[in-house]
């Protein structure tokens, strides 16, 4: 017995102590402004309203260190699922996607899509007491958020067009938007959609298999709780603050972490000391309805509109299934990244994607690329981030 509470002892006594100076990563918990500030990057914060009275935050990067005038080439970048837009920052300072760009003629718009906490902000609703706010899946997102942040930027730079970049569920968005708001088209000189998610029934994520089977039980569950965030706003910060220690460095569940975040094969592409600055920023926040509506169509592998069920889909939309997005309606240039690894935008599901889309282009990452790799990997710089950049070097033409 008194083994047992020597063990126990040892255990609380390193929890406590070792939290004190558990933080090693020098730019970890900073907030957007000084982070980008210790480099010598600007900020700009611009509100974006939308036609549903979502105020959302959009944070912007006009130029690099190297200049004082604002860039030429706008660029929207769309974060994925419960993520937010500093997420364009990893894993780090000169690395990340935004600082890239950035100090190359890119003016950068981070936006926060509805629901993270940068825009937990509604002209009516109060998203702590009215479940009405939470009453959106990534449809909303892309049929309401993009097309008021692209209005936004063109307005504020004077330029005809801009570029999209998107991870995961930002590419989901941009799928939407381009079919469902076909004008906006004509806006994007090209869109580029890293681990682009449509077509993840094939998927075999283990998590998203098993909610996927469960999906009716989750959902009647969720209409018992109504519509919701899937983490109240503490929580998630508690989250991303208990998960710092977890996956400090200097703690053994290190380890651990690097076997989630190199899921499948332990390729090695994250450096365990980026944990901290990632968990400085997420979770931050989504709705259940999201989630929801990814099972959808995970469980019947067909991009479609939300399903209601037959008889208010009946109302919604005339017809008793969801309708499809129909991606033969996209004009505007597209762009596709993805990774050989990546366990939920299958190769199989970005073959079904990229023989429906027309006006593509097709980038293939086989360096054991997972789905985060795009922002996570310490080797995006080689991998992501040339690549891309001279791919949006074609497309610059004619945006003034
Ligand atoms: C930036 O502004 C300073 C003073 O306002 C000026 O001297 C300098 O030449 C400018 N640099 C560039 C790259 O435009
Ligand atoms: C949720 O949103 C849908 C579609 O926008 C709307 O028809 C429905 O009335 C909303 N439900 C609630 C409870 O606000
Ligand atoms: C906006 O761009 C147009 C076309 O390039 C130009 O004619 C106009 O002067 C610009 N307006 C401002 C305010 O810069
Ligand atoms: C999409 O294209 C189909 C024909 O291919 C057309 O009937 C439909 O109206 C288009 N939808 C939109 C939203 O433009």
């Amino acid at each position: 017995m008194s083994t047992i509470f020597k063990v126990f002892f040892v255990i609380v006594n390193y929890l406590i102590n070792k939290p004190l100076n558990f933080i090693s990563h020098p730019d970890a918990g900073l907030p957007i402004d000084e982070f980008l500030g210790k480099y010598g990057y600007p900020l700009e914060r611009h509100t974006v309203v939308t036609e549903d009275g979502y105020l959302l935050t959009a944070h912007r990067i006009p130029h690099g260190k190297h200049s004082n005038g604002t860039n030429r080439y706008p660029v929207l970048c769309i974060h994925g699922t419960g993520g937010v837009g500093e997420m364009f920052l990893f894993p780090g300072y000169g690395k990340g996607i935004g600082w890239y760009l950035a100090d190359r003629d890119f003016d950068i718009w981070l936006l926060n899509t509805r629901g993270n906490y940068h825009s937990r902000k509604h002209r009516k609703w109060n998203p702590d007491k009215d479940p009405e706010f939470w009453n959106f899946s990534w449809h909303e997102v892309g049929v309401y958020d993009l097309p008021a942040a692209i209005d936004h930027i063109l307005t504020v730079t004077n330029k005809s067009k801009l570029f999209y970049v998107g991870h995961s569920q930002g590419s989901t968005v941009y799928l939407v938007l381009t079919t469902q708001r076909p004008e906006y088209n004509d806006k994007i000189a090209l869109g580029v959609n890293l681990a682009p998610s449509a077509f993840i029934g094939d998927n075999n994520y283990l998590l998203m298999e098993l909610v996927g089977k469960h999906r009716l039980l989750f959902k009647s569950v969720m209409k018992g709780i109504g519509f919701h965030e899937v983490l109240p706003f503490n929580l998630n910060r508690l989250v991303r603050t208990l998960m710092r220690f977890v996956c400090s460095e200097i703690n053994v569940f290190v380890d651990v972490c690097n076997i989630v975040f190199n899921f499948p094969d332990n390729t090695h592409q994250v450096d365990p000391a980026t944990f901290q600055l990632i968990f400085s920023y997420v979770p931050a926040g989504c709705s259940l309805k999201q989630l929801n509506h990814y099972l959808q169509i995970v469980e019947s592998n067909s991009f479609a509109l939300y399903d209601y069920g037959r008889r208010e889909n009946k109302k919604y939309y005339g017809q008793v299934k969801p309708p499809i997005y129909n991606l033969e309606n996209i004009t505007a240039p597209t762009a596709y990244f993805y990774g050989t690894h990546d366990v939920i935008t299958k190769p199989e599901g970005i073959a079904k994607l990229i023989s429906k889309t027309k006006n593509i282009e097709v980038y293939k990452i086989e360096q054991g690329f997972n789905h985060v790799d795009f922002l996570f990997s310490k080797n995006v710089i080689e991998i992501v981030n040339k690549p891309l950049y001279s791919m949006m070097k074609k497309y610059v033409v004619n945006i003034d």
